[in-house]
């Protein structure tokens, strides 16, 4: 166990909203547990380039309600690079920090395990946090529940320029290569159509679907589409020739990850930070919250990032009824 005494934060990737929640947590709790907590500016590129700041209270009031994080995030090139991670290393030494938590998805926490292997004086710590939810090892990553729920209110109100104009929308989500925010979304804003990379479709038989529909009334349709499929504009240009519908598509794009986080983030941030600060003060050297089956725990770097994450089954069965004839 490190017996510095310093303990430091950065968030790293996509920002979420719950990133803010989390850092006043990990200034209230280092205070608590007689540790000063630093911020690193920027991610890994602040790492590198000492943007290193001592943090207070002040820093964190107000901010619980804020998306986005107060102390910037990056996609650093820069860290690939050995000579640079051992500048960063030889900053955290500068400011006797033992401990680093990091915020951030399955690329940095790729960053975060080389660190850790290239020093044993200093002992890390990710916290899940990405909308896509594509992190292995943990049902749930800070930020999904806040970009879930944008989603919806955009769903939502869509909907009623739909039913109002009987057109179809074609609505393009986030989540990189993982559907998981387009079949949640889709399910719970009861769309008609979810097209999501770990589902094969059938626009026959959607078709064979919608115009038995259109028979019976239907006069509008709503369609979640996951960006990482790249057929948000074919979709919409089916609609219009296949069903003879007005068809317009919206790409719901970063509107997804900002906004006033939801309690259930806020809650989630506490936690997480909670159980990250306790792992490392326990001796982890690297590892990773996790929370799954309703309680949180620590896993190896190596289960969480090198492995693929997948759509949980009930959620898969659900999602496997779309496009088919009733
Ligand atoms: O990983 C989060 C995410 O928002 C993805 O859903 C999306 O594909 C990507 O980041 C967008 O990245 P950027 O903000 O760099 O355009």
């Amino acid at each position: 166990m490190s017996t510095m005494k310093n303990i430091a934060i950065l968030c790293s990737g996509g920002d979420v909203s719950g990133m803010n929640a989390a850092l006043k947590r990990f200034v209230e709790y280092s205070k608590r547990k007689g540790m000063i907590p630093y911020f690193v500016k920027e991610g890994y590129e602040g790492l590198i380039d000492d943007r290193i700041t001592e943090a207070h209270y002040a820093d964190v009031a107000g901010i619980i309600s804020r998306g986005g994080t107060i102390i910037g995030t990056s996609r650093s090139k820069r860290f690939m690079e050995a000579h640079y991670r051992a500048e960063a290393i030889g900053n955290l030494r500068k400011y006797n920090i033992g401990y680093l938590v990091v915020l951030g998805g399955d690329g940095s926490f790729r960053g975060m395990q080389k660190l850790s292997d290239e020093c044993d004086d200093i002992n890390f710590c990710g916290i899940p946090s990405t909308i896509d939810n594509d992190i292995a090892g943990t049902e749930y990553s800070l930020g999904v529940d806040t970009a879930l729920n944008v989603i919806k209110f955009s769903i939502d109100s869509i909907r009623d320029t739909a039913s109002s104009f009987g057109r179809a929308f074609v609505i393009e989500t986030m989540g990189r290569e993982c559907g998981y925010l387009a079949l949640v979304s889709a399910l719970t804003s009861g769309a008609e159509m979810c097209l999501i990379p770990e589902i094969p479709y059938d626009l026959k038989a959607y078709e064979s679907l919608f115009k038995k529909q259109q028979k019976e009334g239907r006069h509008y349709f709503i369609s979640i589409v996951s960006e990482s499929l790249h057929k948000t504009k074919e979709i919409t240009e089916w609609y219009k020739e296949t069903l003879g519908v007005e068809a317009r598509f919206m790409v719901l794009g970063h509107i997804q990850r900002g906004g006033n986080p939801t309690v259930h983030d806020r809650l989630m941030a506490f936690h997480f930070v909670t159980h990250g600060i306790d792992a490392m003060l326990a001796g982890e050297k690297s590892s990773v919250i996790c929370y799954n089956d309703g309680g949180f725990d620590r896993k190896e770097i190596a289960d969480v990032s090198f492995k693929k994450a997948t759509i949980p089954d009930d959620l898969m069965q659900l999602g496997m009824e779309y496009g088919h004839l009733e």
